[in-house]
């Protein structure tokens, strides 16, 4: 399969066929017979019942009755849209990848998405926001599934099923829809308090995004460039949005959930018909590629801390423009299948423990969410690169492959798919070093700092954001029904800092735990106390 619109045996494929389908002059079925009535069912008199020889009757129904897919099991509400990167050649030094070289220009499609409520839910709720980009890159798809948030609740991915089945609504009634606002979420942040941190930014004012166009994204991860000479660098991706970062405070958020809970969708497929087309720097953040991966302290394998951009400026690589809106919400928006495995020649992966496990996770959701192992073939999906992979059959193959023997080497069909060998142009992984000396289970004790950075977070605050933060817990945690899980929240919270932590148990009527409540404060990572090195692009 490919961009073709005609396959080997001449018929016509993917967006050609779904143009046809809608090419004829007449009302057809789905084999092309022309109707004549599709508004009354065939039946044994005008008052007789329906007789089951109605094939038209039962080819719509049955069709309507399987128009819908899952939902995705997180990120279900989504809105996307079309655009373009163009790359402005500063990465090229660190990455080969073409589509970083000055001046290529390459197409885009951007999903954002909230991550807790269902397909139907309200569009501001307090959450964290998906960003996730799809660039159709003449290498290749490489995709880059980000959130608006920098850092992640855990450190593991083992434990994503465990923090969203907390934070989806309880199994007994199915409430609350789409927000943190209820015990589980509060159980399992406070008892994991690794999510500290990203709890903090949910209840900032990073949480209620004023739109999708003013959102920063971030990639989290540590990502490993590659240059020509196969040298590599450790990277850290954001995405600036020209418009600046802008919230909702949270009596406007509350308001537009009902009065319209479509709002950002509406915002961002408006300002594109409008000609304002949002538009995002690329940029990134650079740490040598060392052997303990760590940066001025701060280690670059959990996705539960940031680097200050005090410490690593944020160097911009390109700009994007989203430019056009989907066609059709379902198979652009619904059926986009993003994938962190989706790289090209020049950008790698680190041993981040959330990242690998998110290598397996999308590509095994989408076979089920997608139907099968063929979704790469679905237009919005397929990659703009020429295809020849030894892929056969399957559920929803739509490709006719040609040929008897798809295997390599073979010596019947002419040949065999080139096999890149010694092309420096194909993707090789990049031979970082395995330090594994026995199986373990546990995490590195890097990983023990849960307080230093939300601390620091806080402070970085102005007091205007500052009493939204103390609304924002007041708010969430006083829906809870369970006594304890407040009073546990206090305590973390008491980690923080006092005036948080006091200021919530007020709002709550709750005494406040003291300084030395919960758990012990390990020493704070010397980066956030000194300014490092700069590894400039230019
Ligand atoms: C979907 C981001 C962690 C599993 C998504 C989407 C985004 C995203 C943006 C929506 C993609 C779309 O619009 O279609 C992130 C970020 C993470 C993270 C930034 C941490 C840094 C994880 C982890 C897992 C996971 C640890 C599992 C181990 C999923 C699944 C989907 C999803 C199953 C649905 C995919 C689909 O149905 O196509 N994530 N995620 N995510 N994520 Fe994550």
């Amino acid at each position: 399969h490919g961009p073709e619109t005609v396959s080997p045996t001449g018929q016509p494929t993917g967006a050609e066929q779904a143009r046809m389908a809608q090419s004829g002059a007449y009302l057809t079925t789905a084999q092309g017979a022309r109707l004549h009535d599709t508004d009354h069912s065939l039946k044994a008199g005008p008052r007789g019942p329906v007789l089951l020889q109605d094939h038209h009757l039962r080819e719509k129904i049955t069709h309507f009755d399987h128009e819908r897919i899952p939902e995705r099991v997180v990120h279900a509400r989504g809105a996307a849209a079309h655009g373009v990167f163009r790359g402005y050649g500063t990465a090229a030094k660190l990455s080969k990848a073409a589509f970083l070289a000055k001046d290529v220009e390459t197409p885009v499609f951007v999903r954002f998405s909230t991550v807790l409520g269902s397909r139907g839910s309200a569009d501001t709720v307090r959450d964290t926001r998906g960003f996730a980009t799809k660039f159709y890159t003449e290498e290749g798809i490489f995709d880059l599934v980000g959130n608006n948030i920098p850092v992640f609740f855990i450190q593991d991915a083992i434990k994503f099923p465990d923090i969203i089945h907390a934070g989806k609504p309880h199994p007994d009634r199915e409430i609350p829809q789409a927000q943190s606002a209820h015990d589980t979420f509060w159980d399992f942040v406070t008892l994991h308090t690794e999510a500290t941190h990203h709890t903090l930014w949910n209840m900032s004012d990073r949480g209620i995004p004023r739109s999708y166009r003013m959102m920063e994204g971030f990639g989290v991860h540590t990502f490993r460039l590659v240059d020509a000479a196969g040298a590599t660098t450790l990277v850290k991706f954001h995405w600036k949005p020209k418009l600046g970062v802008h919230s909702l405070v949270w009596e406007e958020a509350q308001i537009a959930a009902g009065v319209d809970p479509d709002f950002h969708r509406r915002d961002l497929a408006d300002a594109i018909e409008a000609g304002a087309f949002p538009q995002w720097e690329l940029g990134v953040q650079v740490f040598p590629d060392t052997e303990d991966q760590m940066f001025e302290g701060i280690d670059l394998l959990d996705a539960t801390k940031i680097v200050p951009e005090e410490l690593a400026p944020v160097q911009p690589i390109g700009l994007m423009t989203l430019n056009a809106n989907p066609s059709n919400y379902f198979a652009e928006t619904e059926q986009v299948a993003f994938h962190l495995g989706n790289l090209v020649p020049g950008i790698d992966v680190t041993n981040d423990p959330l990242l690998q496990g998110r290598l397996f996770s999308y590509l095994d959701t989408q076979l089920s969410r997608l139907g099968g192992p063929n979704f790469s073939q679905l237009p919005i999906n397929r990659t703009h690169a020429p295809v020849n992979d030894m892929l056969r059959d399957g559920m929803h193959q739509t490709a006719v492959h040609r040929g008897v023997a798809p295997y390599r080497p073979n010596s019947l069909d002419g040949g065999c798919p080139f096999l890149a060998g010694e092309d420096t142009s194909a993707f090789i992984e990049a031979p970082a070093a395995v330090a594994a000396s026995r199986k373990v289970r546990e995490n590195p004790a890097s990983f023990d700092d849960h307080y230093s950075q939300p601390r620091q977070f806080w402070l970085s605050m102005t007091p205007v954001e500052r009493e939204h933060i103390i609304a924002a817990y007041t708010f969430e945690l006083g829906k809870c029904y369970e006594q304890a899980i407040k009073e546990r929240a206090l305590t973390v919270l008491a980690r923080i800092d006092t005036q948080l932590c006091e200021e919530v148990a007020a709002g709550l009527g709750l005494p406040a735990p003291g300084p030395d409540a919960g758990l012990t404060d390990p020493q704070p990572s010397p980066a956030l106390s000194q300014l490092g090195q700069v590894w400039p692009l230019d």
